[in-house]
């Protein structure tokens, strides 16, 4: 076999002294193919791919290129070595021209019509589009994304690591990428792409490899594996991915929310006159195409959006009796201790703060109930301990910052810190998205078993499957308009599929 593009050789990095990011992994890549660096969240992919690109600098193991050893201890050592990231994070400058960004930094030789030919040679050799006098802040993320591999490639790239380069994209933008991928492998690049979505990795893959907590879990060749291998070699065990629905048969209403509607500022009804009952010991899907009012809807009833005049939300707190919610703020229905949670889809803003540790996380939550921030830390601390126990959070202590942890673990800690605040409802947006498949189902399992405690829940989501699988009743929206409430067990795909982008006449 031809020498190794890249060869990673018992490479071992940890990052404070609990978190063992990776441990002993050994990685070729060849040139002329695609490898896929498969694995879950907080597996490792990430970590490793960047002491190829000189972020990090292993503790432990060495790299080879071509069959030499070499010493990759910065971002220049990397790009001089052939070796170029797009990172999930794109590090474009906005106010400059695609162009613009792709010189920065480099010596004055590269003169701008220089590079503008060479640009325009390496799109048309693979089949990029892009406009080298366009703005950054005028591209869409697709655009970004191809001005982010192009620029590598003009810096010379032969080796091209892609972090989870589809999460973004649309189903054509991801054919068009795969188009130029495979047109790259052809002209003898060696490309890495890090994803955990396995229908993509049995498309474009040559090999793949798997990361399980850090370590090698194995390399196969596409041809001689399949999704169901590849999803026990991620997770390390048979999984059968189900979800439960049990039946609640005790019921009591929690939320009786009238006529709702919100306005934008332009004007539009976002959410327009909603109506409906929320029970205990239910779990309330709500389907509908992104922009349908899901958000607005979930943010009114929190006290996050205004509501226009007319509109009743009437609470039913266990502990607290019978509430109205309009003209609460968000502040006040925490202060008034009406167990009402929600788990935004902004995780990191709305939900959590990212520079602070689980510890302040829990008491943030805390202290907006009036008790004072510097009074006891012992008493979070416990709670930010038995969630990490329980939800199997993966951080190096509890007052690490949060943004630094991966999607899944911060996604962890929040549903951890509603959940623990016994909530009567909770509501939940977009909960599983970006997370694996292995966390999302701890999650589902998550919502059911609160459900079957008695909370009542509401799930929006984007997955009809998951959504038909776990929710008892399945509200549609279409427009900012509840467009049907059909029985979750006897609702199918594609009724749900009809609702969401045919609007009924109204009667
Ligand atoms: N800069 C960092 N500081 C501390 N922990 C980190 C850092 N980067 C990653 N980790 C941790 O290392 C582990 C591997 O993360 P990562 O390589 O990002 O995984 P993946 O890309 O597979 O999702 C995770 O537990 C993550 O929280
Ligand atoms: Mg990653």
């Amino acid at each position: 076999m031809a020498e190794a593009a890249v060869s990673m050789r018992h490479i071992s990095k940890s990052f404070g002294k609990k978190v063992i990011a990776n441990k002993n992994v050994d990685l070729d890549i060849y040139h002329g193919e695609i490898l896929s660096l498969l694995g879950e969240n907080g597996s490792g992919k990430t970590t490793l791919m960047n002491m190829l690109s000189g972020v990090y600098y292993p503790d432990d193991g060495e790299i080879l290129i071509d069959g030499k050893h070499v010493t990759i201890a910065s971002p220049k050592d990397a790009h001089d070595l052939g070796i170029g990231m797009i990172h999930q994070h794109f590090k474009l400058i906005d106010v400059f021209t695609a162009l613009e960004n792709i010189l920065i930094g480099l010596p004055k030789e590269n003169t701008e019509k220089n590079a503008r030919a060479q640009v325009k040679e390496i799109c048309d050799k693979y089949g990029f589009e892009l406009d080298p006098d366009k703005k950054v802040y005028d591209m869409n993320v697709s655009e970004k994304e191809t001005l982010e591999i192009v620029k590598t490639l003009y810096r010379g790239a032969e080796v091209l690591i892609l972090d989870e380069p589809t999460a973004v994209l649309t189903p054509q933008e991801i054919r068009k990428l795969f188009t130029i991928l495979r047109n790259m492998r052809e002209d003898g690049k060696a490309i890495v792409i890090i994803t955990h979505k396995l229908n993509e990795v049995m498309e474009i893959s040559d090999r793949i490899s798997v990361l399980r907590k850090g370590e090698n879990a194995g390399t196969v060749l596409k041809t001689e594996t399949n999704e169901q291998q590849l999803t026990e070699m991620m997770v390390g065990e048979k999984i059968t991915l189900n979800i439960t629905r049990d039946f609640v048969e005790d019921k009591t209403k929690r939320l009786e929310v009238k006529h709702l509607s919100v306005t934008d500022i332009e004007n539009k009804k976002v959410v327009d006159d909603i109506t409906f009952d929320l029970y205990s010991g239910e779990i309330l899907g709500i389907a509908g195409i992104s922009g349908s009012g899901q958000k607005e809807l979930l943010e009114a009833i929190m006290g996050l959006q205004k509501c226009d005049e007319g509109s009743s939300v009437i609470y039913n707190s266990t502990a607290h009796g019978v509430h109205e919610l309009v003209g609460l703020s968000t502040k006040e229905i925490i202060a008034h201790g009406l167990h009402l949670a929600f788990v935004p889809e902004d995780r990191l803003g709305m939900g959590l703060v990212g520079n602070m540790g689980m510890t302040d996380n829990v008491m943030l939550k805390r202290y907006r109930k009036g008790q004072g921030p510097f009074l006891h830390r012992k008493q979070p601390e416990q709670t930010a301990q038995k969630i990490k126990d329980e939800l199997e959070v993966l951080t190096p202590d509890l007052d690490y910052p949060v943004r630094r942890l991966s999607g899944g673990n911060v996604q962890k800690i929040l549903v951890g810190r509603e959940i623990n605040n016994k909530p009567t409802v909770l509501m939940t947006a977009y909960a599983v998205r970006g997370l694996d498949i292995n966390t999302s189902y701890a999650i589902y399992n998550l919502l059911n078993e609160q459900k079957k405690k008695g909370v009542a829940v509401i799930y929006v989501g984007e997955d009809l499957d998951v959504l038909l699988a776990l929710s008892d009743r399945i509200m549609v929206l279409c427009s900012g308009k509840m467009n049907g409430m059909l029985d979750g067990r006897t609702a199918t795909k594609e009724e749900v599929g009809y609702l969401m982008t045919h609007l009924k006449e109204e009667a």
